[in-house]
């Protein structure tokens, strides 16, 4: 039963400064299918600060008045009555803009306007809902525009948001920062990965950190291996083009896995302040043990085959529309990694993703080692189940602790039982999806769920010497294991999937 709850004191509602998101990327699919949705939320619950305006710019020619009327005919059913929708609307205003210099001249003097009519004070934010050659194209401009300048020419702040992906390897994302730091600085600079904006996820630190119970456990002497799976049913969607080109190392590792991986690992920041976690995150990354596939490290790259899921046949990845017939893509990794420090010297952490898998689930597996001495052996047999603790993302928001206690009766049997916590048992406050999250943050100047240079620039130091070994190699489909769709993953990676799952 809950008992008590200690709240931090980040500023409400009220405490947020006016300001003018700028959606750039407006007519597409991110805007309509998350950030909108997340700021009519946050309007809802009375999370947007007063006064604000939203700015979507495109290269569509729309009116205010059309951009309206396609949002609300992309967010559906649910909106069509709301008085709250129309009201959040009138909030709403479309740019039409081309990406070059003279536009971003005009869409300054108009920001000013909005400024002048709604006292939102100079205050900008500015989300990059657009292909990633666009980020520095248009950090160019709005830095050529005196857009990116805070408290100079105009008296308030300007940030930046960068949707992943942030670069393609280390060369390019040392460049995409090193032009957004000719126009921002660091702290102008929020780089989202939406898994660190799952309540689960951020969890993790204060499950950690809040109780005494588990960080006596949380090393080498009691843990035997770390799982970090994120295991997905969908395929490549419609995304082929970008997908294509990427693959499951850069699309899920570099990033979502790296930060669950981190966040597991992590000694106890000095203070609950955004540097000082940054720091020993950072810290994690940069004692990962190099991997190197010829030297040995354990890697196993998959593809999925045409197969059935939920009773439904689906195409293999190289049929599907958008993907070279005879891509070398991988949709499925397991990665064993090792972090060199006291805590965790050879501990294998086993990370996990793959597209079209038997169905969605995240979790981070912490199992735990047998009991030193099996006082049961004679009656039971030698296995006794380890303790297992789960962290779970989806399909539930839960943690789990696995342990063994006896059957009730005469004789000596063990059962191994699970003791279930549901994220949002007990509480009865509104649930703040993920991108509203980091957009509310992003509002109150909040770095915490953010990537910081350093980090986002250790891991692809990390993962693009494996990725030149992937696809450098002279023949790069020789490491790929072809799976069907709706089964496990490939062949050699099964003993280890059956590990994790086997809960
Ligand atoms: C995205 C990837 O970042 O994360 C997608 O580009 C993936 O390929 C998605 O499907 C998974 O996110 P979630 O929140 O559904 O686990």
């Amino acid at each position: 039963m809950e008992q008590l709850h200690a709240c931090d004191d980040r500023p409400g509602p009220a405490a947020l400064e006016p300001c003018i998101i700028v959606i750039f990327g407006a007519s597409g699919d991110l805007t309509s299918r998350k950030l909108i949705p997340a700021l009519f939320s946050m309007y809802v619950q009375g999370n947007m600060p007063g006064p604000f305006a939203i700015v979507g710019c495109g290269r569509t020619p729309l009116t205010g008045a059309a951009f309206k009327e396609l949002l609300f005919a992309r967010l559906g059913e649910r909106l069509r009555d709301s008085r709250a929708w129309h009201a959040f609307a009138d909030n709403l205003d479309y740019f039409p803009i081309a990406y070059d210099r003279q536009s971003f001249q005009v869409l300054a003097r108009h920001l000013e306007q909005i400024d002048r009519e709604k006292q939102t004070r100079g205050n900008r934010i500015f989300d990059l809902a657009v292909p990633p050659d666009l980020y520095p194209v248009i950090a160019e401009l709005l830095g050529g525009a005196g857009l990116a300048a805070q408290y100079q020419t105009f008296p308030g702040w300007s940030r930046i948001i960068v949707e992943k992906p942030f670069g393609r390897d280390l060369e390019t994302a040392v460049a995409l920062n090193a032009t957004l730091h000719e126009h921002f600085a660091e702290e102008q600079i929020y780089r989202i990965d939406h898994y660190l904006a799952k309540e689960t996820v951020q969890n993790t630190l204060i499950f950690r950190f809040a109780n005494s119970i588990f960080e006596p456990l949380w090393n080498r002497h009691h843990i035997e291996y770390v799982g970090i799976v994120a295991a997905e049913e969908i395929g490549v969607e419609s995304r082929s083009g970008y997908y294509d080109n990427s693959g499951v190392l850069r699309d899920m590792f570099q990033n979502h896995m790296m930060q669950l991986l981190v966040l597991t690992a992590m000694e106890p920041p000095a203070r609950f302040e955004t540097d000082a976690i940054q720091d020993e995150k950072a810290k994690v990354i940069r004692s990962l043990r190099d991997f190197s596939i010829e030297q040995g490290s354990r890697i196993c790259l998959g593809q999925y085959g045409q197969g059935e899921i939920g009773g439904r046949s689906v195409p293999a990845y190289r049929s599907e529309a958008g993907v070279d017939p005879r891509s070398p893509t991988p949709t499925f990794a397991l990665m064993e990694l090792y972090v060199d420090n006291w805590r965790w010297q050879d501990v294998p952490f086993y990370l996990i993703s793959g597209k079209r898998l038997p169905r969605k689930e995240t979790r981070i597996i912490i199992q735990f080692r047998e009991v030193p001495h099996r006082l049961f052996r004679e009656v039971l047999g030698q296995n006794i189940n380890a303790n297992r603790l789960l962290i779970e993302t989806y399909p539930e928001e839960a943690i789990r602790l696995t342990f063994q206690t006896k059957n009730p009766g005469a004789s000596i049997c063990l059962r191994t039982m699970t003791m279930d916590f549901f994220y949002h048992q007990h509480y009865k406050g509104a649930a703040l999806d993920a991108y509203a999250r980091v957009l509310l943050d992003c509002i109150a100047g909040d770095h915490m769920l953010f990537w910081r240079q350093d980090g986002i620039e250790l891991s692809w130091a990390f993962l693009t010497p494996v990725l030149q070994e992937c696809e450098e190699c002279p023949s790069p489909e020789r490491l790929l294991h072809f799976y069907p769709a709706g089964s496990w993953g490939p062949e050699p990676a099964r003993k280890t999937m059956a590990l994790l799952f086997g809960d």
